[in-house]
């Protein structure tokens, strides 16, 4: 069951339709790690671990809206993975490419809307431009919502709201205190997706790693020990069955009152 983005504002109630157009159901996000493992295991360049990465990539997404997914958002390059070797950042950079460049027609064709979330600058004038088209050419897709995080980072997605905001401060056309918790998420690249239901790290690593970290708040967390590019809809729909085993109460108390609360209401 999807929500609507901000949980801040009603964070139990339903939607058939979040605001940017998917269809009800779960969304779910994926630190897609262990390439480089996957690679150095088998004596592999990492670059075949990317590769790799990117087939799994495209059975998860065709996986996914079976198992009652309509959004799922895969953390593609962060904003610390610039610090990587310069020949990697451009395998990275041109799988991205590759990838859009090969799937368009097939992700339009299956109702998928592609959405880039993350710092649009710093990124080479060519990949903007395939991006961006590629969200033009899907923006009316409704079935399922595919966001790829691409030079994103959970600190400076935040700072950049906040100097969003700043700005709107400076031009007179805000004031300080109409800052809200659904204003700023607002602000944030993420909007307007409701935040994710689920986020799933593979490889065994458990943290978050600067990914969707405003997001996060009442997200599920599923740390699952394969590596990206042995993943696919077997791996996450046991994902899913964790994540149904848990029970989410947003900072409430669950439905069923103990019997110390009962004893206290009766008297
Ligand atoms: C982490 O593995 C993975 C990445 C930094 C990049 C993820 C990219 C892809 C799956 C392919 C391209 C993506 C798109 C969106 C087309 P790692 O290299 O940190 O692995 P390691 O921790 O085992 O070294």
């Amino acid at each position: 069951m999807s929500r609507p983005r901000g949980v801040y504002e009603d964070p139990t109630a339903a939607a058939s339709i979040d605001p940017d157009g998917s269809a009800d159901g779960l969304h779910v996000a994926i630190i897609m790690d262990g390439n480089g493992r996957w690679a150095k295991e088998r004596g592999l360049p990492r670059a075949l671990g990317h590769r790799e990465g990117v087939a799994a990539l495209r059975r998860t997404v065709e996986g996914a809206a079976a198992l009652g997914i309509s959004r799922l958002t895969v953390f593609g390059f962060s904003t610390e993975n610039w610090r990587r070797p310069p020949r990697e950042v451009s395998e990275l950079m041109g799988l991205l490419k590759a990838y859009f460049r090969s799937d368009i027609d097939r992700l339009e064709r299956d109702g998928v809307r592609v959405r880039i979330v993350g710092r649009r600058t710093g990124l080479d004038a060519d990949i903007l431009d395939i991006v961006e088209r590629a969200e033009r050419r899907t923006a009316a897709n409704h079935r399922f919502v595919l966001q790829v995080a691409f030079n994103y980072g959970g600190q400076a997605d935040i700072v950049d709201a906040a100097r969003a905001f700043a700005d709107q401060v400076e031009r007179g056309i805000a004031r300080p205190e109409d800052l809200t918790e659904g204003l700023f998420e607002s602000l944030l690249s993420t909007a307007p997706a409701p935040a994710p239901d689920l986020i799933i790290r593979t490889s065994g690593e458990q943290r978050l790693s600067n990914f969707l970290l405003w997001e996060c708040a009442y997200a599920e967390l599923v740390f699952q020990e394969v590596y990206w590019p042995d993943y696919g809809p077997d791996h996450l729909r046991a994902a899913l069955d964790e994540f149904g085993r848990r029970e989410r109460r947003y900072g409430a108390v669950s439905d069923v009152p103990n019997a110390e609360d009962n004893i206290l209401a009766a008297g």
